[in-house]
């Protein structure tokens, strides 16, 4: 059988190299793309351009060897920082993403694509499980940038065939459970993270709001587990390659933790939290889950990492023996 290849936008990333792991350990031929270069990753990557994706390196390596699939995780990602600074969201990652997916599309042999989108697309609705029918109401340039990038690809299927799976992450968290030689760079700005951190450095936590309608009155997100994650964008290749139709799909455990929920359970399993209680802040919903069932019935996808106990044991792992090589 003639060996399969995947080319991973944003690589060295977080979610990247999980994926870039995950497609090594299955046997494919990793081709790695990021503008950073990061040693600790590269070792799941058996060709690596270090470049922006649009780059000329990137696009001639493409024209000689165009890979099997293309997983486009590269891309600007913090939800505050594209309010001031929206200018960076819709060049790199719609114009930019434009490019690359137009390119793609009109190559003899184009790949299949997933694409990392976002929760971000739907904003803040009230309901307790979000699905993929949910309307879109993106808060955020962030937000409204998966947005347009999902709406793209829609059209360039229609137009060119270009065949693809969108998958909408709700919060990514955890860290390598094989080895933990990979995890999330710090400063990373959900809960498990914040806190996690905030015990390492022996630094006092800030509790944003304890006033949200809810049980316990902290807000409730959904916490998928990085290796989750991979494993979907490796079903989603294969789903694709046999025939699948273009969707998109929920990636989120389906579970809804509180703060107070995950601060309990790091008490348990890493040790106790020096903590004061803050305001909410601003824009912050009560509660953002996910349903999954689409993901599940479609891909087989079935979470196996994303519980409270495995997501904080290996984030806990990772932030106390990071590599050199990772962002500061
Ligand atoms: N982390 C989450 O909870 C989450 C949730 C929803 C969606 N996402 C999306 O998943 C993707 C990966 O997120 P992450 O958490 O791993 O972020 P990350 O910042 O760790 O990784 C993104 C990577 O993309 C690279 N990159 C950015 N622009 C590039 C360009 N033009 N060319 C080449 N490389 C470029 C960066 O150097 C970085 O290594 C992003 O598109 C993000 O928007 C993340």
């Amino acid at each position: 059988m003639k060996n399969k290849s995947v080319l991973v936008t944003g690589a060295t990333g977080y979610i990247g190299s999980h994926i870039c792991k995950h497609f090594k350990t299955a046997g494919w031929t990793v081709i790695g793309v990021d503008r950073v270069r990061r040693e600790h990753t590269l070792d799941y990557i058996d060709t690596f351009i270090e470049a922006g994706f649009c780059a000329e390196s990137v696009v001639s390596y493409l024209d000689a060897n165009m890979p099997t699939a293309v997983v486009h995780c590269a891309g600007t990602s913090l939800v505050g920082p594209s309010m001031t600074d929206p200018g960076e969201y819709y060049t790199n990652n719609v114009a930019n993403s434009a490019f690359f997916f137009d390119f793609l599309s009109k190559h003899a042999q184009a790949p299949v694509v997933v694409f990392s989108s976002s929760a971000a697309v739907y904003g803040a609705p009230k309901v307790d499980l979000i699905t993929e029918n949910t309307p879109w109401n993106p808060l955020s340039p962030y937000g409204q940038s998966k947005a347009m990038i999902e709406l793209m690809l829609v059209d360039m299927g229609r137009a060119y065939g270009l065949r693809h799976v969108s998958l909408r992450y709700f919060n990514a968290c955890g860290a390598d459970v094989m080895d933990a030689k990979l995890g999330q760079a710090p400063g990373a700005t959900h809960i498990i993270a914040r806190v996690l951190e905030s015990i390492r450095d022996e630094k006092q936590f800030t509790l944003f709001g304890t006033d949200y309608d809810t049980v316990d009155g902290t807000c409730i997100r959904d916490y998928v587990h990085v290796d989750d994650l991979a494993i979907a964008h490796l079903q989603s290749v294969e789903y694709l390659l046999n025939g699948g139709a273009s969707r998109a799909l929920n990636l989120g455990s389906g579970t809804g933790y509180s703060n107070a929920d995950v601060m309990v359970a790091v008490g348990q399993y890493v040790g106790p939290i020096d903590y004061v209680q803050g305001p909410r802040r601003p824009g912050d919903p009560d509660r953002l889950v996910a349903s999954n069932s689409l993901a599940k019935e479609v891909l087989g996808w079935k979470p196996a990492y994303s519980d409270l106990e495995t997501i904080i044991k290996s984030a806990w792992k990772w932030y106390n023996n990071p590599p050199e090589s990772i962002d500061s």
